[in-house]
């Protein structure tokens, strides 16, 4: 691991790549700033070496070319300036206009400055070479600490780290993350417990297959479990279901099975007559909801199911919801899920929360710290437990 931890980067002008994509109000105001305080360390450490820092990050997907106003970093640039204490310089002109440049020239040991969104560069996107080599000139050494878009080849993520190669790094955030999710992969403490949701199977298969040959146990839950009830023969109404993915989700069972991993897939639920937080609810078996109803949730039996499994695992990766979780009447489920992985942790468990819902909803219920890692990375950390190559990565390791 080329880790910044033991260089000492006084008088250096160091390139930082770091993601702070974090949501935002219709005001835009930063309403979860985990990334940002996630990047501090590394920040902190650069400057307290005395190095100059140029930092780049994206912001959404701007799509036009050139500058959009709904897609500035400003909002992060004065948010960055209030969390570190000291001033982040910032310029909403872009490079070839020779501000940022002038500004980059300028900056001395301990000053930071912030470009404006990269994306703002049509290649960036497409991992440009010459728009990675005018970001080269601006510093003389390269830090990706942007774990979150690690597997996207971009200029600023990746292809920048090749004028730089003898003098690239990772960031504390970005070791953490690669270390965390190297234990869960390669050195889990088992039982391995992978509670695998989310709407679609489709967007989860690659995850699925590579886990089958490292998990103990495997909970399928959220929407793309009714396509295994229905898989199984169950009758499911209306609930969300991949009709082209019954076949593969009888292999991943009969595959499941051939490895001696246990597969727990909900066995009641609760159902609603409507996509409605306020629809009329009963809780009946997973494989027996009428037609013109859809299941929302975990049932009771199932919470209790998922409690002993959680609870006698050693391991947990936990990615996507239980169900509906953003209508509180369809929470509980999710909601039990993260208050059990939170008891593993306590017990001594290892667990690592990751994917935008299901840290959402750790979140909103005070529990991320009492978790032993909750990644910054969405499609990051769900391409890493695929089993690929993240360019990002790659690009600092080559
Ligand atoms: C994210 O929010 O997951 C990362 O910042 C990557 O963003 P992207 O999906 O727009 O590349």
């Amino acid at each position: 691991m080329h880790s910044i931890k033991d260089t000492n980067f006084a008088g250096r002008k160091v390139l930082l790549r770091v993601d702070f994509n974090v949501p935002v109000n219709a005001d835009m105001h930063i309403t979860d700033d985990t990334r940002i305080r996630e990047s501090l360390p590394t920040i902190n450490k650069l400057l307290a070496d005395g190095a100059a820092l140029i930092i780049m990050a994206h912001f959404g997907r701007p799509k036009k070319g050139g500058f959009e106003p709904e897609f500035t970093l400003k909002p992060v640039a004065e948010y960055l300036a209030k969390v570190l204490g000291r001033e982040v310089l910032f310029t909403q002109a872009l490079l070839g206009s020779g501000e940022p440049e002038q500004m980059a020239a300028n900056l001395k040991g301990g000053e930071v400055m912030l470009l404006e969104n990269i994306r703002f560069y049509p290649e960036e996107t497409k991992g440009g070479e010459e728009l990675a080599r005018q970001l080269s000139k601006l510093g003389d050494c390269y830090v990706n600490d942007a774990f979150g878009a690690a597997h996207r080849e971009h200029s600023s993520t990746a292809v920048v780290a090749r004028f730089f190669p003898n003098d690239k790094y990772f960031g504390f955030l970005m070791e953490n993350e690669v270390t965390n999710l190297e234990r869960l992969l390669n050195n889990p403490q088992r039982p391995f417990t992978a509670i695998i949701g989310g709407s679609k199977v489709s967007s989860k298969i690659g995850i699925l297959e590579n886990l089958l040959d490292k998990v103990d146990n495997m909970v399928i839950i959220g929407g793309m479990r009714y396509t295994f009830t229905k898989a199984l023969g169950g009758r499911i109404g209306n609930s969300i279901c991949e009709d082209d993915k019954l076949d593969l989700a009888r292999d991943l069972m009969k595959r499941m099975d051939a490895k001696g991993v246990k597969y727990f897939i909900p066995t009641d639920s609760v159902i609603a007559n409507r996509f409605a937080n306020d629809a009329d609810t009963r809780i009946v078996p997973s494989g027996e909801v009428p037609d013109g109803w859809e299941s929302m949730d975990c049932g009771p039996e199932s919470c209790k199911m998922l409690r002993d499994v959680i609870l006698s695992s050693k391991t947990i990766l936990w990615n996507g919801p239980a169900g509906v979780f953003e209508f509180p009447t369809f929470a509980k489920g999710t909601h039990e899920i993260a208050t059990y992985v939170a008891q593993a942790c306590a017990q001594g468990a290892f667990a690592a929360i990751g994917g935008g819902d299901s840290v959402a909803a750790v979140k909103q219920m005070g529990l991320a710290d009492k978790m032993s890692y909750v990644s910054t990375g969405g499609g990051a950390m769900l391409e890493y437990l695929e089993g690929k190559t993240l360019p990002g990565i790659k690009a600092i390791q080559d």
